[in-house]
């Protein structure tokens, strides 16, 4: 039986969002899936449809140079035109008209635009059914079955299709034994599952296991062995023969007890070229991920810097990937903390494809209890505000999702807001983030008043910031409760194996990561980003303990000493924290009930757990370090 859930909030698609659509005359021409996607869309949006003189009009033949996604809007005698190159540009322009898109030419800033969900088909001891999961269980599976709820996928693919995501893999990077069965006797999940997304010109992607075929009775998965690079062409074959459009593998591989080539020897390149090598005749590519490091490190050798790892792993290979190949990048060196400078490697891989990979799902950023709107984080890496630039250099953008079965799809219903600017960032990295919650405020809220978007923005814009300064300070990162992450608990990780470590002592805090006296890193940056990093007077406040260990008294650019710098942010952020609730009781009347509720406890979990951050991060340092706040507020 399918698992149906209702009823489910309809996100950034309810019915009062179609109205620059609604009663008016359109016509469509062209034909093929994605065409009567957009006839079936138009249809349900009231619009009526006819043969001649539409008001809107949807055609192809558009300039090729819009390649198969892009659009044009001509805007002439009160009429609105559309031409495209292909279908997929027709079903992107339908959502772009209910951003009311001025008339121009639109094409992706990138070719592919992917989620990546971490969902478990059985439940994992640990992890659950979604790894690093907020939103409740998989949209997928549940307790090792498929939910066949095919009517929630085709709304989801739909959600995902209007802010303009263009791929999805479906499992958990980490692949335990049931899911490497995905790809063999139980492709016809992933089939099903493929029929619902390709309707909305998403492609399904799995994650495999680079040991899959010892799963299925090789004796090793040496990838310059011939039967395992036979095994994976009759895999793959078989799996095109079910998926004509399958997208490709996404890889884990020698990463936190993954399975690699390293087994026998071989290189990174070894491994993705044989997977590419299996794929490369159906059109599908592999995408590789970088995030590599040894999570068994001896916590005493300061001469072992994870943030090092992945570039250390990954130039020496840069070249020597095949083409359709693409190596995945988390965006920092680190994991997804709230602030890190961007990862060196991105901008030291010239002749390889590489994706960027941010993190939808709040596993550092308060896990969708906390509000935090990301894209103002993601925005700045993109343009390069602190570091080299993502933008131009990423061929391809990625986010873990963070989606489930909850109601509101994302655990908080306002982290709906992150899912859709990623998108959005993906396909314009140039967007402001300011403007991509108006827009996802119009069409979430149709009729939004201004007290309601001044509202969100007062509680969203700056919602990024305020997380940073109740937890981690100045860049150092972790400092989370280890195995959850969820909380404060400053020691979790410093005497442990993961090499997340902020190196406190009485004098001072920090990790030295430069050339001069310490780890190296930032020789891996590009100048002038190598000497401002190097430099401690140099470097942005921001990044000051990720890249420098500093005595207490260190004055920053901003002119307050660390330690003062410290208790200030921790008491500003709490602070700011229960402004967010205040604000928010003010617009009881102007969101849906339900959702007003749901925001409303779950700020009152952000405000007792920022005021536990402070308070005990401020205690910490204070302990620590034994100098007084400036200020004389509590500090415990
Ligand atoms: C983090 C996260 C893991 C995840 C890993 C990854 O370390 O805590 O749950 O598997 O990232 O990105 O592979």
């Amino acid at each position: 039986m399918p698992i149906v859930d209702e009823p489910v909030h309809p996100a950034w698609l309810p019915p009062g969002a179609w109205r620059p659509i609604t009663g008016r005359r359109v016509r469509v021409t062209g034909e093929g899936l994605l065409v009567r996607t957009v006839l079936a869309e138009l249809r349900a949006a009231g619009a009526t449809l006819v043969e001649t003189d539409g008001d809107v009009e949807f055609g192809l033949g558009g300039d090729p140079a819009l390649d198969g996604e892009g659009f044009e809007i001509v805007r002439r005698d009160g009429r609105t035109l559309i031409r495209a190159a292909a279908p997929h540009g027709l079903l992107h322009s339908l959502f772009h008209l209910l951003r009311e898109a001025p008339a121009g030419r639109y094409r992706p800033a990138v070719d592919r635009r992917m989620v990546d969900h971490w969902d478990n088909v059985d439940v994992h001891p640990v992890m659950g059914q979604v790894e690093r999961g907020y939103a409740g269980g998989s949209l997928f599976w549940r307790a090792g079955e498929p939910r066949r709820d095919l009517p929630r996928v085709a709304a989801y693919a739909r959600l995902l299709a209007a802010c303009g995501v263009n791929a999805v893999a479906l499992n958990n990077v980490n692949v335990h034994a049931t899911e490497t069965r995905l790809l063999t006797d139980r492709l016809a999940e992933v089939a099903e599952l493929a029929a619902e997304f390709r309707r909305y010109g998403i492609r399904v992607h799995l994650s495999v296991s680079f040991a899959a075929p010892v799963h299925h009775g090789l004796p090793g998965a040496d990838p310059l062995d011939d039967r395992v690079v036979a095994w994976w062409a009759e895999a793959t074959r078989a799996v095109y023969e079910m998926i004509p459009d399958f997208g490709g593998y996404l890889v884990k591989a020698d990463s936190e007890g993954q399975p690699g080539p390293f087994t026998y020897g071989r290189s990174h390149a070894d491994g993705a070229n044989l997977l590419a090598g299996a794929l490369a005749p159906h059109g599908g590519v592999v995408h590789w991920r970088a995030f590599v490091y040894n999570h068994r490190q001896d916590w005493r050798d300061r001469s072992v810097d994870r943030a090092r790892a992945a570039y250390d792993h990954f130039t020496p290979l840069d070249g020597a990937f095949r083409d359709n190949v693409v190596v995945q990048v988390k965006h920092g060196p680190m994991d997804f903390q709230a602030r890190e400078p961007v990862a060196p490697l991105i901008a030291a891989m010239p002749a390889t494809r590489l994706a960027v990979e941010v993190q939808a799902t709040q596993e550092y950023t308060g896990q969708q209890r906390h509000l935090c709107y990301l894209a103002p984080m993601w925005s700045s890496l993109l343009r390069g505000t602190d570091g080299p630039a993502i933008a131009g250099v990423a061929a391809e953008m990625v986010a873990v999702a963070n989606t489930g079965d909850d109601p509101f799809w994302t655990g908080h219903p306002l982290a709906q807001a992150n899912l859709y600017a990623f998108g959005r960032l993906a396909w314009d990295h140039t967007l402001d983030p300011v403007t991509i919650l108006d827009e996802w405020t119009g069409l979430t809220f149709p009729g939004a008043s201004p007290a309601l978007r001044a509202t969100l923005h007062a509680v969203m814009d700056g919602s990024w910031q305020t997380y940073e300064r109740y937890t981690a300070p100045l860049g150092v990162g972790f400092m989370v409760r280890p195995g959850h992450h969820y909380g404060p608990d400053v020691d979790g990780y410093e005497y442990t194996p993961w090499g997340t470590y902020h190196h406190a002592d009485r004098d001072g805090v920090g990790v030295d990561r430069t050339v001069a006296t310490g780890t190296g890193f930032t020789g891996q940056y590009p100048q002038p980003w190598a000497s401002i990093y190097e430099s401690a007077a140099d470097c942005p406040d921001e990044l000051a303990l990720f890249f420098h260990h500093l005595p207490y008294g260190h004055v920053l650019r901003d002119g307050r000493t660390v330690i003062q710098h410290i208790y200030d942010t921790h008491f500003a952020g709490a602070a700011e924290t229960a402004e967010m609730r205040r604000r928010w009781q003010t617009i009881s009347d102007e969101v849906p009930t339900e959702l007003f509720r749901r925001v409303a406890g779950l700020l009152n979990e952000q405000v007792r757990s920022a005021e536990e951050w402070r308070d005990q991060i401020n205690a910490y340092f204070l302990r620590k370090s034994g100098v007084p706040d400036e200020h004389g507020r509590p500090i415990y």
